[in-house]
């Protein structure tokens, strides 16, 4: 199974502040990978340095590529942790910034293409359930609605890996189990590989196959199995592993994508 993430040895300080030290890991196709860890932890940090936002970049590759030398950001969606990107005098549409995700670069002109169909765009608004939004004000939305927004904007291009920061921490509870329903879509049907750093290790357990823990060294990386029988990690997380467990338990342990989708993995 293809790399589309390989990270080896990253290490970033913001001054004197260590944020992230000494992390090495693969991510392989169709994975959904939560990334989990405290508070300053260095989540958002690792995630702003696997898309060259902080530069410690010379270690990563991106679909088997040098991020150094990587032009396939179309390939590439991304959401990050702070949203509040527009002034609310700024009367910016749905419909707009949701386009502002359109990648320009010169290679990715054919990809473009494709996303200029209305017919995408509109397929992308009925996923999200945000069609009656198109037209409106984008500062006017509620946080869940606008988080929606911004995850058809980080897929427009229609990627093939969507890099997360803590997505669901404007939803409330019905809205974040609907979110992470159209992440499990998106990653059993049109097997985009996922990337998500999240606080939720209720949930979380239902959708993940493998899981990254990160306190600025990695404590662990590996698949569902694996954690759930990791020394690592119980110790790390006490308690708080097993919520995570019993929530994997629910489903099917070896499937997080109902067996008869399972089949089509790999058509997009
Ligand atoms: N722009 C910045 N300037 C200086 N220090 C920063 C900056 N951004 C983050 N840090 C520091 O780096 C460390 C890691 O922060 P980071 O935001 O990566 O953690 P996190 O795991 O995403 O936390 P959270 O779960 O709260 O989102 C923290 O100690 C934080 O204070
Ligand atoms: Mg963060």
């Amino acid at each position: 199974m293809q790399n589309i993430v390989e990270a080896k040895n990253l290490s970033y300080k913001y001054n004197e502040t260590v944020a992230i030290d000494n992390v090495s890991f693969n991510i392989k196709k169709g994975n959904f990978t939560a990334l989990i860890g405290p508070n300053a932890g260095g989540k958002s940090t690792l995630l702003k340095v696997l898309l060259g936002i902080l530069p410690d970049g010379k270690k990563i590759k991106l679909f088997d590529e040098n991020i150094t030398k990587f032009k396939h950001w179309h390939r590439v969606g991304y959401l990050s942790q702070h949203n509040k990107i527009f002034s609310s005098k700024m009367p910016i549409s749905v419909h707009e910034v949701i386009l502002m995700g359109r990648v320009l670069k010169e290679d990715c002109c054919t990809q473009n293409k494709k996303t200029k169909s209305k017919n995408y765009l509109d397929e992308l608004l009925k996923l999200l359930k945000i069609t009656s939004l198109k037209n409106k004000t984008f500062s006017q939305l509620s946080g869940g609605q606008q988080q929606r927004v911004l995850l058809a904007r980080a897929l427009l291009n229609k990627p093939d890996l969507l890099i997360l920061d803590e997505p669901e921490s404007n939803l409330d509870t019905k809205s974040k189990t609907s979110f992470f329903e159209i992440l499990r879509k998106l990653n059993c049907e049109k097997n985009i590989t996922i990337l998500l750093s999240t606080h939720d290790i209720y949930d979380i357990g239902k959708y993940a196959s493998h899981f990254l823990l990160l306190d600025k060294q990695l404590i662990f990386d590996g698949d569902r199995l694996q954690f759930c029988k990791s020394k690592p990690v119980e110790k790390y997380l006490g308690a708080f592993k097993q919520h995570i467990i019993d929530h994997i338990h629910e489903e099917n342990f070896n499937h997080r994508c109902p067996v008869k989708k399972l089949k089509k993995r790999g058509a997009k």
